[in-house]
């Protein structure tokens, strides 16, 4: 049984070769500690960073502060760029997280697996960036973020690889693969999960903890790879 899958995605780059380096890093787990996406995903930035002096970083965590769910004004305005009567609060946020998106050269998020699917907090994230202003065309593009570099790292409990009773319950990687490829973001796209980490929570999963500690030293090495 495989516990750690990386998968990418390797198309056109038209966006990083126009962008300074600059590392968005996303955060969604609802542990402050304990996180292994969080580990995993500092992990990722430090290594990025150490390779890249100078560059740009940008650090958000869709759990302490999360993006509010959409409204039917915030959705107009989304679509259209008019007011619709929307708080200007909720039209600043809007914006910083479209500017913060269009600046980055690589992105990084973690991801737990909740109910065997992405936290609601990056659904609303993603809610509000899916917007035709970053839609590109179902061949591929471009768009305005096509060619950013995308690391999505991911934690599970449990393991969803080929011949587990859950295979085919992972509900976050196709979904982030075809909403990330709707707006230009599946140019150069990694998966890096972790799986198996509840084997150090529950007794009763003790016996998978080699293959849990064996998932998670292979995604420190995925990472550390295309962080290079
Ligand atoms: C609300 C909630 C729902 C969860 N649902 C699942 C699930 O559907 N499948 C699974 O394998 N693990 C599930 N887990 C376990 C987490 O995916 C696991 O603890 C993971 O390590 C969380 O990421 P973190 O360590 O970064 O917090 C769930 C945990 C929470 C808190």
């Amino acid at each position: 049984m495989t516990t750690t899958q990386e998968t990418t995605t390797q198309e056109t780059t038209t966006h990083t070769a126009t962008t300074a380096p600059s590392l968005l890093h996303l955060d969604a787990s609802i542990r402050p500690t304990g996180s292994v996406t969080r580990e995993l995903s500092a992990h990722f930035a430090a290594h990025w960073r150490r390779a890249r002096p100078g560059a740009g970083y940008v650090h958000r965590d869709l759990a302490a502060e999360p993006v509010p769910h959409l409204t039917h004004a915030v959705r107009e305005a989304l679509l259209d760029g008019a007011d619709h009567g929307e708080p200007p609060q909720e039209r600043a946020l809007s914006e910083a997280l479209t500017a913060e998106v269009r600046a980055a050269s690589t992105i990084v998020l973690g991801v737990p697996m909740y109910n065997y699917a992405i936290p609601s907090t990056v659904k609303a994230w993603l809610d509000r960036l899916v917007t035709p202003a970053h839609m590109v065309a179902p061949d591929g593009g471009p768009g305005p973020l096509s060619g950013t570099s995308v690391v999505v790292v991911t934690a599970r409990g449990g393991s969803y690889a080929p011949g587990t009773p859950r295979e085919g319950w992972d509900h976050q990687e196709p979904y982030l693969r075809d909403v990330l490829r709707s707006i230009g973001l599946a140019d150069d796209l990694a998966f890096v999960h972790a799986e198996l980490t509840h084997a150090n929570v529950f007794p009763q999963m003790a016996s998978l903890r080699p293959l849990a500690e064996k998932s998670l030293a292979a995604a420190y090495e995925s990472l550390e790879r295309l962080a290079a």
